[in-house]
């Protein structure tokens, strides 16, 4: 099995990794319409590949936190959507694709990455409930639960705010489960 970069011409069969993980076109337009987006971030999206065959990816988005405050906000990160492939899961391939990502994020600098998803899987990397943080979705998380945050530098914590995301994930029914 090999985790490697991606590129924006593989955004069709990147797309088809995460239809069928999902088994619905919700999630694979989502990914497509991410990878041509300006908030896409290229070097923080991996595949993994068996056999030539595409069998995992993981995307982030650039985001950004605006303060109650006022004050000059955070640019932040949000993991979405990952999927492994019916066949190729729970063998540990969505957890190596976060953690490759966390890695260069962490060492690129980056403050804090996001994610709407199941804390049973989000919690191994250090991902906590967002809403001690006061950092807010875009539109109100359904679950609450499944609003997440890491930290990956000093100074996310204690600045409240809304999260400003890309235009695909700006949509009611992105942040229900
Ligand atoms: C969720 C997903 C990405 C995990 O990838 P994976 O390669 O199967 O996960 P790993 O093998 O690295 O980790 C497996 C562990 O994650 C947890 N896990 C896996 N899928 C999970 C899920 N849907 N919900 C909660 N926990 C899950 C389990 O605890 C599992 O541990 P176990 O095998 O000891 O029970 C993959 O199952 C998937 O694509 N599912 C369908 C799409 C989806 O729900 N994506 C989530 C985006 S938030």
């Amino acid at each position: 099995m090999l985790i490697r970069p991606t590129s924006t011409d593989e955004a069709d069969a990147l797309a088809a990794v995460h239809r069928s993980a999902f088994g619905a076109d919700l999630e694979a337009d989502l990914a497509r319409a991410l990878i041509l987006d300006d908030a896409y971030v290229p070097s923080l999206s991996f595949a993994a590949e068996e056999g030539g065959k595409l069998i995992g990816h993981v995307l982030f988005t650039r985001a950004w936190l605006n303060r109650d405050d006022g004050m000059p906000g955070f640019p932040l990160l949000l993991l979405a959507p990952l999927s492994v492939v019916p066949g190729s899961q729970r063998e540990g391939i969505g957890t190596v694709l976060v953690e490759a990502a966390i890695t260069l994020a962490r060492d690129g600098g980056e403050i804090a990455m996001l994610v709407f998803g199941d804390p049973a899987f989000y919690g191994r990397f250090g991902f906590v409930a967002a809403g001690p943080s006061g950092i807010r979705p875009p539109h109100p998380a359904e679950p609450e639960w499944g609003w997440q945050v890491l930290e990956l530098a000093e100074g996310i914590l204690g600045a409240p705010g809304t999260l400003k995301v890309a235009a695909p994930l700006d949509s009611p029914e992105m942040w229900r489960e």
